[in-house]
């Protein structure tokens, strides 16, 4: 199963993809979890794109298209792949089309999470992450059980993402409105859009996502 996961900075992309990846064997394809291993690597790309991510705008599309194909010949997608944050432009989705079609693959649904700005900015400045295995907690809506100790490793380390100020998550939903929400219609188009409350609690949207991927999952 192929999947993408659209939807604005902060409306549980990663979250989301998380679960499908448990879930149904799939692997997760974040292009920002990329670009931040490749800053991180102190890499060519990771300089290229380090400034660009921290004022909030996307990187260019050559850059990202080319990391794009590579990952998806990796073995653990054999089974399928989450798409998350990408596309993000409207030749990003061109790109797509174009590389699915020549691996003879193709898009089961696209997934729209939908979520007002206001909430997003909320989400995103009380996001952190453990910095060993990379669990996502949020200050508000899903501390750790022990506060300051990783669920899932233990660890006490946590990190908190560059891009993740006031005004960069600004400049980021400028981005998304006016790059990535007009890739919308052509997978509405092509009647493989299903979409999602992303307001609702993150439980409640894993079921919705669930239904939505129904009639996908039963084939
Ligand atoms: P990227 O890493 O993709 O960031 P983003 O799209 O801005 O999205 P986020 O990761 O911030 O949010 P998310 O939707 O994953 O939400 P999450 O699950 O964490 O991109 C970063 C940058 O890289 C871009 O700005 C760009 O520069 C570059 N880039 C990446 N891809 C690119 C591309 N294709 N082309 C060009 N440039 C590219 O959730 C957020 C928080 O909310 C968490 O704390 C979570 O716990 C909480 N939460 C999640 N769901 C819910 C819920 N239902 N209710 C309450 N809280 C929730
Ligand atoms: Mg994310």
């Amino acid at each position: 199963m192929n999947l993408i996961l659209l939807g604005p900075p902060g409306a549980g992309k990663g979250t989301q993809a998380k679960r499908l990846m448990d879930r149904y064997g799939i692997a997760q394809i974040s292009t920002g979890d990329m670009l931040r291993a490749e800053v991180a690597a102190g890499t060519e790309v990771g300089r290229e794109a380090k400034a660009v991510m921290e004022s909030g705008q996307l990187v260019s599309d050559d850059i990202i298209v080319r990391m794009l194909g590579n990952r998806v010949d990796q073995p653990d997608c054999r089974q399928g792949f989450i798409l998350d944050g990408f596309p993000r432009t409207v030749p990003q989705a061109r790109a797509l089309d174009e590389m699915l079609a020549g691996k003879n693959l193709k898009l089961d649904a696209v997934i729209e999470l939908k979520v007002d700005d206001a909430a997003l900015t909320e989400r995103i400045t009380g996001r952190y992450t453990c910095a060993k295995c990379g669990t996502g907690y949020h200050d508000t809506f899903k501390e750790p059980r022990v506060l300051g100790v990783c669920d899932v490793c233990g660890s006490g380390e946590f990190v908190r993402r560059a891009d993740d100020s006031r005004e960069t998550v600004i400049a980021r939903l400028v981005a998304y409105h006016a790059q990535t929400a007009p890739i919308i219609p052509h997978y509405r188009e092509a009647g493989l859009l299903r979409t999602v409350d992303g307001m609702a609690g993150i439980d409640s949207v894993s079921q919705q996502i669930e239904q939505a991927l129904g009639p996908v999952t039963r084939h």
